[in-house]
């Protein structure tokens, strides 16, 4: 989407200083740009969307049109899935805390839980014992080691005893349908080297453990790159794969392992990789000042809404400039700050152009965990407003936050 200054002057005036810009035809545009490379050398693959990493209900909604899975980890996110409108069925439950209430309700409303823990082992016992005719489909998610610094904290041990002993537990269950395996690890370099080793891993571990016909499916997470600007590829240290080449790393091993059709579902769960650079955040230069050395132009939006992991990447930014030349002045080195009350809150360090008061910023590539880790700090949450393919007009996909959204919950 091209912004002209005269539009985003529009858009502030209608929908408030600062807003996001979700394109949801490029979302789409993405799944299946990822799920056609995995398809063209793996037919049987599916994408289960990680709704974590941004559980817009419009995205959502387009995953359950393109026939994708709900990848939740939290009875909110079942429960915003069920809203949508997804059948049960469809819905993968993951995350290291399910409660005994959210297993039981996604269990017997014939979702595929994935467990993570012997505990959860407990639970879907007790949940068998009293439901004795209804069938309960879950998966393990295993722990292997790809080689990280620090030891992944999720999932069964698959070189320890438990592992073994969980998979029993589970086939002494008769109503328990052990449907498959899933592993899920993010990594800095997220290379093809790793997906390789993963793959190649969980294949041992479905053919040793799935000795008489192979699983229902095979789940192997997301945690894939998105396509992004040269100006972000730069920061990264090695290379950034396209989705081609994690298909490659990926499918292949399945299709070598389980030729002419006879495997499992291949899942895989992308969030980052297709929502990152859908979204783009718009912010108004307020104000511009020299301070000792540092020149500063306050921006009306937050390092926190662009990012508020406060990963070290800086987001690409584009300005667009106001028609006000007088108020702009050509700098070699300003600092985007935001309008929190912390000094680390930069939103783009050492901008060079002319930049002036009435101009704004546009951050790209800002669609995977920022609408839903944003703390309401300092100020409300903005606006997110999308725009059809073909369509002048925009339509409102989350409004801006007001005081009585933030403060709702407490007691006065
Ligand atoms: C189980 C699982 N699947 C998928 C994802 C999505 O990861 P990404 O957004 O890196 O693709 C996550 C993210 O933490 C996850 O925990």
């Amino acid at each position: 989407m091209e912004f002209s200054w005269d539009l985003l002057r529009t858009l502030d005036e209608q929908y408030g200083d600062s807003f996001f810009y979700v394109d949801v035809d490029a979302f789409e545009d993405n799944f299946h740009h990822f799920l056609d490379a995995f398809r063209a050398i793996y037919p049987n693959t599916r994408i289960g969307y990680s709704y974590k990493t941004n559980y817009l209900p419009r995205l959502c909604q387009r995953v359950l049109a393109l026939g994708g899975y709900a990848e939740v980890v939290s009875r909110m996110e079942y429960d915003l899935a069920r809203r949508i409108g997804v059948p049960p069925a469809r819905i993968i439950f993951n995350g290291p805390y399910k409660t005994a209430d959210d297993l039981e309700l996604a269990l017997l409303e014939g979702a595929t839980c994935n467990l993570d823990s012997a505990a959860e082992i407990d639970i879907v016992e007790r949940i068998a014992a009293r439901a004795p005719d209804r069938p309960l489909t879950v998966a393990l998610r295993c722990n292997i080691d790809i080689g990280t610094d620090r030891v992944s904290r999720f999932g069964f041990d698959v070189e320890a005893p438990e592992f073994r002993q969980a998979l029993d537990r589970l086939r002494r269950v008769s109503t328990c349908d052990l449907a498959g395996l899933h592993f899920h690890a993010s990594t800095g370099h997220r290379s093809v080297e790793s997906y390789s080793l993963r793959t190649k891993r969980m294949l041992e571990l479905a053919v040793e453990n799935f000795p008489d016909s192979p699983p229902r499916f095979l789940n192997l997470g997301g945690g894939y790159f998105s396509r992004m600007s040269p100006a972000l590829r730069r920061q990264f240290a090695g290379p950034v794969p396209r989705y081609e080449d994690y298909a490659e790393a990926v499918a292949s091993e399945v299709a070598a392992t389980y030729p002419g059709g006879s495997g499992p579902e291949l899942i895989v769960e992308p969030g980052s990789a297709l929502t990152a650079d859908v979204m783009t955040f718009v912010a108004r230069i307020v104000t511009v000042k020299r301070v000792r050395s540092r020149s500063v132009a306050l921006a009306s939006g937050s390092i926190h809404t662009i990012k508020p992991t406060l990963h070290g990447k800086t987001m690409p930014m584009t300005v667009v400039g106001s028609p006000d030349e007088a108020v702009r002045e050509e700098y070699d080195g300003i600092d985007v700050v935001g309008y929190t009350c912390m000094e680390h809150d930069v939103l783009f360090e050492g901008y060079s152009g002319r930049l002036g008061p009435g101009d704004y910023a546009l951050f790209d590539n800002v669609g995977a965990y920022t609408i839903v880790m944003k703390p309401p700090f300092i100020r409300p949450a903005p606006c997110i407003i999308t725009h059809d393919r073909g369509s002048d007009r925009f339509e409102v996909l989350r409004r801006r936050e007001q005081i009585d959204d933030v403060f709702a919950t407490y007691t006065f």
